[in-house]
């Protein structure tokens, strides 16, 4: 927000502009530093998402920063261990890197395939629910929108998007049982998400001269319900298991026709 005319121009930080431009008038009117409001606002959204978490809000960060060096944030494109390293550079485990991945749970595409603006990454996007972390696992079938784009991999469901980190880290054999374990505990994904997303507030700041200020985030409606389905249409044939500790869980069908995923209208 602050050196947007350098950061929105990395690759990797392509379509951020938007969210940016419509923020910063606020952080300014009132007077409230840019790092807070991006914590803010992104822990009052997704307390809007059904069975979402409620994350801790911290206020006090400064406004005197500098600006981030080119080819520090992850492309959809890059290896796993590529991915790995250099979140590992900034303090996150494997295991974190797919719990900070429950966030794609309420995601979707503009610009990896710029033809199909709005396309999400599961059935659900307005649910905070494990459903990406099912159907990222079934045999990818289709291109959604114009093919093959670099970052992209076949998807299970027409309008559904696949980015080609989403499947590799749920196929990686280190990280692969943290992803299959959200599928029937909707309660440990939103407590890691949590504590994770505590962590990535805090990075390059000491916590302790924060305030804690998370009493005005909203408490989020509750889940419908601890265990994802498989959406309608697809057995558990079409899932392709990756962890080799437990076996994949036996979870059942939606009923109907063959699932359809409809764009996210634009705000
Ligand atoms: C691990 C590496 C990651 C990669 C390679 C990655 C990649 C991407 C890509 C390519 C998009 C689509 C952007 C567009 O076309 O507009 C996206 C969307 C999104 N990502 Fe990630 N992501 C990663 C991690 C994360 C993390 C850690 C978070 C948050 C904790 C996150 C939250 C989101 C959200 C909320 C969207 C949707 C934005 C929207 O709907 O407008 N991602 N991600």
């Amino acid at each position: 927000m602050a050196f947007s005319q350098i950061e929105t121009n990395f690759h990797a930080n392509d379509g951020v502009d938007e969210i940016v431009e419509e923020q910063r008038p606020f952080a300014l009117k009132h007077g409230v530093s840019f790092g807070d409001f991006i914590q803010f606002a992104g822990a009052v959204g997704v307390s809007n998402c059904a069975g979402g978490p409620r994350l801790q809000f911290l206020a006090g960060r400064s406004n005197i920063s500098r600006p981030a060096p080119d080819l520090t944030v992850p492309e959809p494109s890059d290896a796993t261990n590529k991915i790995f390293a250099r979140m590992g550079d900034a303090g996150f485990s494997p295991n974190e890197v797919v719990d900070l991945l429950a966030s794609h749970t309420v995601a979707a595409q503009d610009r990896v395939d710029p033809s199909i603006p709005g396309t999400p990454f599961d059935s659900t996007p307005s649910s905070f629910d494990a459903q990406f972390f099912v159907e990222t696992l079934l045999r990818g079938q289709i291109f959604p929108g114009n093919g093959s784009n670099v970052g992209e991999v076949l998807s299970p469901l027409h309008g559904e998007f696949r980015l080609q980190s989403d499947f590799e880290i749920a196929r990686d054999a280190r990280t692969a049982c943290e992803w299959q374990s959200f599928i029937t505990n909707h309660n440990s994904m939103v407590t890691k998400f949590e504590a994770v997303m505590s962590k990535l507030a805090v990075l390059g700041h000491n916590p302790r001269t924060l305030v804690d200020c998370s009493e005005v985030i909203p408490v989020p409606s509750k889940a419908k319900t601890q265990v994802a389905k498989l959406p309608a249409g697809k057995t558990l044939r079409d899932i392709e298991a990756a962890c080799r500790a437990t076996p994949f869980p036996v979870i059942s069908a939606d009923p109907g026709p063959a699932t359809t995923v409809a764009p996210v209208p634009p705000s």
